[in-house]
């Protein structure tokens, strides 16, 4: 019992240390994005890369399935006015988050 506790334990900090954790997001997958918003590859492709540039001045990157998709959107918001990101910086962060985290 206590075995396989610590088998158990230990698989998860081996697959930790592999983990991506600002993963590129598949056009194939789906977006998660709502009904009507448009979101394509390149806002995608963006959305990543301001994300890993922008979100880690101030603390490291925050990862990804540590939040809901409800609360991204919130946190995105409060984090928007920190980072100094342009309305369309913030979309394109926030479609990015909720698209790699749909895929995990
Ligand atoms: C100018 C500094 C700064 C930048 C840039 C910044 N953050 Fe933060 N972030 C903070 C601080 C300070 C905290 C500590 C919690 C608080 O005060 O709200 C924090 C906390 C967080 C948290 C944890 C919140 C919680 O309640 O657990 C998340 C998630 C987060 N930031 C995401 C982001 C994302 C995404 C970006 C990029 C859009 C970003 N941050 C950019 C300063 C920053």
């Amino acid at each position: 019992m206590k075995l396989s506790i610590f088998a158990a334990l230990a698989c998860i900090l081996v697959s930790c240390q592999s983990i991506n954790y600002a993963p590129a997001v598949e056009t194939s997958q789906r977006t998660g994005a709502q009904k009507g918003q448009h979101i394509n590859w390149a806002t995608l492709r963006e959305g990543r890369i301001l994300f890993v540039h922008r979100c880690i001045e101030c603390h490291t990157l925050p990862v990804v399935w540590h939040y809901t998709t409800d609360d991204w959107p919130k946190l995105v918001d409060s984090m928007s006015a920190r980072a100094s990101l342009k309305p369309t910086e913030r979309d394109a962060i926030l479609a990015y988050i909720i698209a790699a985290r749909a895929q995990m």
